[in-house]
C-alpha cells in the first residue's frame, strides 16, 4: 500500500478556515485505516503549536531562501493519531492572526514566501533530502498554498508521484512577478504554460501543470472548471489536462458530525427519534434571541460570507421568509459589507432574524441540529460540506444546482418524492427569485408533515462517510504512479516504443 505525504495548509481541529480543514482533518485517517502509511505536513502556525502540545523535533531543514534552518516537528493528530509533521519556522508562522490573513483581514504580505516554504519542505521530504528516513510514494498536495510542491520536485528522478487536489479554483495564490526572483525560482518558469498567469505568478498553476494527477472534490465541479464560466481563466489548461483530472466527492467525518453523539448539541437524536430536534430548536431560539415559536420553520445558514456562497441572494430572500412566518439564523464571517448587512437585518427584525458574526464551531453544530432547513444558494461550490452535515442532521438542504451540491442533494420533485428518493430542494437560476421559489417549495412541503418526514428520513439514510471516497483516492494514487513511471520510462529511453 502507498506511503503518502499529505500536504495542506489547514487541518481541523488544529487549524481551520473552511472545508479544506475538515477534509485534511479526516481523509488521512481514513486512508490510513485502508492500509496507507500517511504523514500529514502543515505549517507550525502558533495556534497549531498551542493545540498540539506534545511535539518533538525530528529534523533540521536547510532550505534555500531562509535566513536560518527550519525544523521539522513531529506529533500525533488529535483523535486519529496520524503522524503529523509541522514545518517550524517562527518568522513565517509564529504570529497571531489567521493562516492566510492578518488580524485586519488582509492577506499576510509574505504569503508567497510562507507557502513556498511549506512546498519546499514537502519536496525535501519527498526527495529524501530532509534527513528523515521515511520517503513517500505519493505526495498529495492541496490548493494553491501547496501548489509549488511538484515544481520543486519536477527535475529530480527518481521521485514520488504527485497528486494535486483543487478544493477551490477561485483561490489561486497570485503574486507579483518580482516574487519569482525572491523565491529563487528560475526565469524559465515565467511562461504562460508554466507559472505565469496574465503577468502574475500563480502558485496554483504549479500544481495544475506539474502534478502527475489532478483531482477536485466533486464530479460536477471537475466538469464545470473546464468551462469559461467556472474555470477562472484556467479552463484551457484544465481541458488540456482533462485526461489527468478526476472528481472525487468529499466525505464527512461521521464521528465529529453525528447527531447521536455530538457533544456540542443540547439533545442527541437519530432518525428514529427525530422529534428531539424540537428541543434543539427551542434551545437555539433561546440562544439567538428568536421567538420561542415551535411552529415557525427555522432556516439556518453557516458560511464564509463571500460572493461564492450567494449571501446576497439569501439576504434578498429574507423578506419572503418573514412573510412566510419563518425564522432565520445566520452564522458566518467574511466580507465586511455582508457582515454589516446581516447585523442590520437582525437588528431590524428581532425575534425573527438572528446573525452571529464570527467563527464558532460549536454554534455551527447547534444550528445543524436545530434548524428545519439549511440554505446554500452558492454561485459555485466545489463540493460543500454543510449540505452533507445537514442531511445527516435531518435538516433539509436548499441548494443551487452547482458543483458538489448538484451531486449530493436529490431534489424534492414530484417524481422523486413519489419514488422516496428526494433529500432536499435543488434549484436552478442565479437570482433571488429562483431562491425564493425554492423556499416557497420548501415551505409548502414543510406544511405537509408526512411528505416532510419522508424527505428528512431519506436525507438521514444517505452515507457520505469517507470510506467510498477514500478508496477513489487510492485508485487515483495508483494512476499517478503508473503515469509517473511511464513518463520516467519515456524520459530515460526516448526511442523506446510504448
Ligand atoms: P468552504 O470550504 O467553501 O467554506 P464547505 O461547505 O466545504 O465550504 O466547508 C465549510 C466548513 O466551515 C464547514 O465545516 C462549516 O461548518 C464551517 N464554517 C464556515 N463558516 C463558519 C463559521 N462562521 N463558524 C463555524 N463554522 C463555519
Ligand atoms: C473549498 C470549497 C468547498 C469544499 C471544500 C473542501 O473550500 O469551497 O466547496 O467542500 O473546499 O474540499
Amino acid at each position: 500500500m502507498f506511503k503518502v505525504l499529505f500536504v495542506t495548509s489547514e487541518a481541523h481541529p488544529l487549524i481551520k478556515t473552511g472545508g479544506l480543514g475538515d477534509v485534511s482533518g479526516s481523509l488521512p485517517a481514513t486512508l490510513q485505516s485502508l492500509g496507507c502509511d500517511v504523514r500529514l505536513l502543515l505549517p507550525a502556525y502558533r495556534t497549531v503549536l498551542d493545540r498540539l502540545t506534545s511535539v518533538s523535533p525530528v529534523a533540521q531543514l536547510n532550505l534555500p531562501q531562509l535566513v536560518a534552518p527550519a525544523r521539522l516537528l513531529e506529533g500525533r493528530f488529535p483523535g486519529t493519531g496520524v503522524t503529523t509533521w509541522l514545518v517550524d519556522y517562527p518568522p513565517a508562522y509564529d504570529r497571531s492572526g489567521g493562516p492566510y490573513l492578518d488580524p485586519l483581514g488582509q492577506p499576510w504580505g509574505d504569503n508567497a514566501g510562507r507557502f513556498a516554504l511549506l512546498a519546499r519542505a514537502a519536496a525535501a521530504i519527498a526527495l529524501g533530502q530532509a534527513g528523515v528516513s521515511w520517503q513517500p510514494d505519493i505526495v498529495h498536495a492541496n490548493d494553491w498554498q501547496t501548489g509549488l510542491t511538484p515544481v520543486f520536485m519536477k527535475d529530480t528522478y527518481p521521485r514520488p508521484a504527485t497528486v494535486f487536489t483543487i478544493h477551490n479554483l477561485a483561490y489561486q495564490g497570485l503574486f507579483d512577478q518580482a516574487e519569482l526572483g525572491h523565491l529563487g525560482l528560475p526565469w524559465s518558469l515565467w511562461t504562460p504554460d508554466s507559472l505565469e498567469f496574465y503577468g502574475r505568478l500563480s502558485f496554483i498553476k504549479g500544481g495544475l501543470v506539474y502534478s502527475d494527477m489532478l483531482s477536485t472534490v466533486s464530479p460536477t465541479y471537475a466538469r464545470e472548471i473546464q468551462t469559461p464560466d467556472l474555470g477562472f481563466g484556467l479552463d484551457g489548461l484544465l481541458r488540456h489536462r482533462a485526461d489527468r483530472l478526476v472528481g472525487i466527492l468529499n466525505g464527512i467525518d461521521d464521528k465529529e458530525w453525528d447527531p447521536q453523539h455530538d457533544s456540542w448539541i443540547v439533545r442527541n437524536y437519530d432518525a428514529a427519534h427525530i422529534s428531539a430536534k424540537r428541543d434543539n430548536k427551542r434551545a437555539l431560539q433561546h440562544e439567538h434571541g428568536l421567538d420561542p415559536d415551535s411552529q415557525a420553520p427555522l432556516v439556518g445558514m453557516v458560511s464564509r460570507l463571500v460572493r461564492q456562497k450567494g449571501v446576497d441572494l439569501a439576504i434578498s430572500a429574507v423578506s419572503y421568509l418573514l412573510h412566510a412566518r419563518a425564522q432565520i439564523v445566520f452564522l458566518g464571517n467574511g466580507e465586511r459589507s455582508y457582515e454589516d448587512a446581516l447585523r442590520r437585518l437582525a437588528a431590524r427584525h428581532p425575534g425573527r432574524v438572528a446573525a452571529r458574526i464570527g467563527y464558532d464551531e460549536a454554534a455551527a453544530h447547534r444550528i445543524e441540529s436545530a434548524a428545519d432547513m439549511f440554505l446554500m444558494p452558492s454561485r459555485f461550490e466545489p463540493c460543500g460540506l454543510n449540505q452533507l452535515y445537514s442531511l445527516r442532521y435531518g435538516t433539509v438542504p436548499i441548494v443551487r444546482r452547482v458543483g458538489g451540491l448538484a451531486d449530493t442533494v436529490i431534489d424534492a420533485s414530484e417524481p422523486n418524492l413519489r419514488a422516496g428518493v428526494a433529500t432536499g430542494i435543488v434549484f436552478d437560476g442565479d437570482d433571488a427569485n429562483a431562491l425564493i421559489a425554492a423556499l416557497g417549495r420548501a415551505m409548502s412541503l414543510y406544511r405537509n408533515p408526512s411528505r416532510w418526514r419522508s424527505l428528512v428520513h431519506c436525507g438521514m439514510r444517505q452515507d457520505f462517510s469517507w470510506r467510498a471516497s477514500a478508496q477513489h483516492y487510492i485508485d487515483l494514487y495508483r494512476s499517478a504512479r503508473i503515469l509517473h513511471d511511464h513518463t520516467i520510462g519515456k524520459n530515460q529511453n526516448p526511442g523506446a516504443s510504448p
